[in-house]
């Protein structure tokens, strides 16, 4: 089979024609000379493996995903992963031979956990998967569902489980998720969800917990800022806005008050020892009291050796 499949691009990025010269392998060729490529693009014949059931096409480097689309058409992206990509009717995937990683992070309020996930992402290209997220979109929908998680998460309380648990569930399910690996931020919070996620069939591979002493905590809080433009976390005094232009549309969360994050420091301490029983066997404790690269740096290293136990392992079937 031979098919030419339409190009790839972005603001920065030269077009690129993908050419499937088998039901296997592919081709990759620039409009522009390779140094004007992101260091990590795959190189010429890259064999990418077929999803024979699937119409969409995922473009990866390594394990970061730059590209995908369920349908053919070119949709585009203007962050840092920002490669487009039209489909053809194939869900073209890397070559891999073991299962992805299936993380779970946990850690009290302000801890860091959405700032190490983006980092984690970046890395693993893992799907992010965070629970308050879902609930400040649920909000921002206006639903009745959305109405009264608002009321719990402003008393720093957690939603009821009716509201969160299929939602997380249905994330989890989605086919992204399934071929990329899942980063779960901020989930299970209670004994209850976690025995609800084991009996969906949702085991992680390693919950790695941040532990961050209290008064540290507050100060995180009370200086988070976020970009509605891009989503990225800020800190006032530690990862501070690059431009006046960021700074000056930066928002607050509306449950980021001194006050608020006491209560929610209490949920989360009335909690922790539960969820942490369901998971001890794969907890890995990381200090969360350092800078944010100190941080991933354990983390990062936690997640290398899993994945190269999980190698080791695949490789030793295989053979
Ligand atoms: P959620 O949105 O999950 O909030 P949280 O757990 O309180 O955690 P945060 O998002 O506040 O902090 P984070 O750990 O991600 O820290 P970040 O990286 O931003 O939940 C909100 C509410 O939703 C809950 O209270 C509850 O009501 C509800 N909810 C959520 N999940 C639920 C569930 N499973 N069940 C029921 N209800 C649920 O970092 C914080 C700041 O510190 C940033 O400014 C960052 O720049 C800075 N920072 C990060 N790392 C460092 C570092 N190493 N050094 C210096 N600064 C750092």
């Amino acid at each position: 089979m031979s098919v030419n499949m339409v190009a790839v691009a972005s603001m920065a990025t030269p077009s690129i024609t993908i050419s499937f010269t088998n039901s296997k392998s592919l081709s990759l060729s620039s409009s522009s000379s390779s140094s004007s490529l992101p260091s990590c693009w795959p190189s010429s014949n890259s064999t990418l493996r077929r999803h024979p059931s699937s119409c969409a096409l995922t473009l990866r480097c390594g394990a970061a995903v730059f590209a995908s689309s369920s349908s053919p058409s070119i949709s585009p992206n203007s962050n840092s992963s920002s490669m487009i990509v039209a489909a053809l009717g194939i869900d073209a995937q890397p070559e891999r031979d073991y299962e992805p990683l299936q993380v779970m992070i946990s850690g009290a309020p302000a801890s860091g956990k959405g700032t190490q996930c983006e980092l984690i992402k970046h890395k693993y290209g893992l799907v992010h998967v965070a629970a308050g997220d879902l609930l400040r979109a649920e909000i921002a929908t206006g639903s009745d569902n959305g109405k009264l998680a608002k009321q719990y998460m402003e008393k720093g309380q957690l939603v009821p489980d009716h509201i969160v648990v299929m939602m997380v569930k249905d994330r989890l399910l989605k086919p992204d998720a399934k071929d990329n690996g899942w980063l779960l931020d901020g989930y299970p919070r209670s004994l209850s969800q976690a025995t609800a996620l084991k009996g969906f069939g949702f085991q992680p591979d390693i919950f790695i917990l941040l532990e961050v002493s209290e008064d540290i905590l507050v100060e995180r809080v009370v200086g988070r800022r976020l970009d509605p433009v891009t989503g990225k976390i800020y800190h006032l005094k530690y990862s501070p806005p690059e431009t006046e232009e960021i700074a000056a549309r930066l928002t607050q969360r509306f449950d980021d008050t001194e006050e608020k994050v006491k209560l929610r420091l209490n949920t989360h301490h009335q909690n922790v020892e539960a969820v942490l029983s369901m998971y001890k066997d794969i907890t890995v404790k990381i200090n969360g009291n350092v800078s944010k690269e100190e941080v991933f740096a354990q983390i990062d290293s936690a997640l290398t050796s899993l994945l190269e136990q999980r190698k080791a392992a695949s490789g030793s079937v295989a053979a």
